[in-house]
């Protein structure tokens, strides 16, 4: 039996994301920071993956990003307009790929669409659920494809997981405690502590130990939280207790101020399934399982490249074969997270420019 929280991917699970699933999807990249270059290099491993162009609000950075991967064409900001309304006019560019900070997206993908782009966009879709709510009518409206890049749902060894959770081998799950932490850079204006970019730990990282939570026990009933905010009132720490009708429970942390190892543990009525080492709770390869009083089983997953290729390819797939969403990663799932979310910044005060209408 697989999550009925969560839907299988197409894509077996010991298939190769790399092997092409239909014909040449021609991708845009929209920004050059961090995580765009390192899902770029996972995109540049699908055959059917056209690396098209890539924009930035700099020339440097865009030229030398599109040399870095070989993109046919780059954008920045200048007289021509700004690099993503250019790259938003290419008529080559199908699928854009949205990696600018969080309060941002909204505005990126609502271009995107507009413009009759398909978009895979970075985590969080959104800053609060109305925005979500309304990129997903506007997609919708558009018969265009959007999905959140929630990529760990996609990996071998988190699907293994909900597989287990829902086989019945650990009993019912009653509790599942996952945690992700590290020590941010100290830097007041970086990205990840900015207010105005959608700063703080839980839009840039819960929605990690919420998978583990949420695929093993659905949406929850109830979340209380507590959490620890810096001086521009966005939070460096976060603590949420779910709650669910079953008495099953979750709790779940994410921190920005200290260093933790990724842990996610699911407690059944009859034994347990963990996955520990670095980046465990969002890359997970090795589950250990305990079943009954049974010995203590240990699996492997392989890893490739960064670890978004599967993502990538169910993207690259559902453009193929003309979806609008992900069965795996529908909207609905989106925006439900971020609705949570809202009901969590509520209650530990926290606010976002893009909160106000
Ligand atoms: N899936 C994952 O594993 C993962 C990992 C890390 C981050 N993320 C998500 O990806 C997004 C980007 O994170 P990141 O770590 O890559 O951030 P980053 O290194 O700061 O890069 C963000 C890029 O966005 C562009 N940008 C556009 N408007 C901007 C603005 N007003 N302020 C700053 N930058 C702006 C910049 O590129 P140009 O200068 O070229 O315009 C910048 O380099 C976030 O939403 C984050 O949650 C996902």
């Amino acid at each position: 039996m697989t999550s009925p929280f969560i839907a299988v991917p197409a894509l077996p699970a010991d298939a190769d994301p790399r092997e092409a699933t239909g014909r040449p999807v021609r991708w845009g990249v929209v920004a050059t920071g961090s995580i765009a270059a390192t899902v770029t290099a996972d995109l540049a491993l699908l055959p059917d993956a056209v690396l098209q162009a890539v924009s930035s609000r700099d020339a440097g950075r865009a030229q030398a990003f599109a040399e870095q991967f070989g993109f046919a064409s780059w954008y920045a900001d200048g007289d021509g307009g700004t690099g993503l309304d250019q790259l938003l006019a290419d008529p080559e560019v199908e699928a854009v790929y949205v990696a600018t900070p969080h309060a941002q997206h909204a505005a990126v993908v609502r271009a995107a669409l507009t413009a009759g782009k398909h978009v895979l966009c970075e985590k969080p879709l959104t800053i609060n659920a109305r925005e979500a709510r309304e990129v997903a009518e506007l997609a919708r409206d558009r018969g265009l494809f959007l999905m959140e890049a929630v990529w760990t749902r996609f990996l071998p060894a988190f699907q293994r997981a909900m597989a287990i959770a829902a086989s019945g081998e650990i009993g019912t799950v009653q509790w599942v405690a996952a945690e992700v932490g590290f020590p941010a850079p100290a830097d007041p204006t970086a990205r990840i502590w900015a207010r105005a970019d959608g700063g703080g730990s839980l839009l840039d990282l819960a929605v990690y130990p919420l998978l583990w939570a949420w695929g093993t026990l659905g949406r929850p009933a109830e979340v209380t939280a507590v959490g620890t905010l810096n001086g521009e009132g966005v939070d460096a720490q976060a603590a949420l207790s779910l709650q669910w009708p079953t008495c099953a429970q979750a709790q779940l942390t994410t921190s920005l101020l200290a260093r933790s190892p990724h842990t996610a543990l699911v407690c059944g009525t009859d034994g347990w399934i963990r996955t520990t080492g670095e980046h465990a709770v969002y890359r997970p390869t090795r589950l250990d399982v305990q079943a009954g009083e049974g010995p203590l089983r240990t699996e492997e997953f392989p890893l490739i490249g960064s670890g978004y290729p599967w993502e990538l390819r169910e993207a690259t797939r559902c453009i193929q074969a003309g979806l609008t969403e992900s069965p795996t990663m529908p909207v609905a799932d989106t925006v439900a997270t971020m609705e949570l979310l809202d009901g969590v910044r509520r209650q530990l005060g926290v606010s976002y420019p893009n909160d106000e209408v």
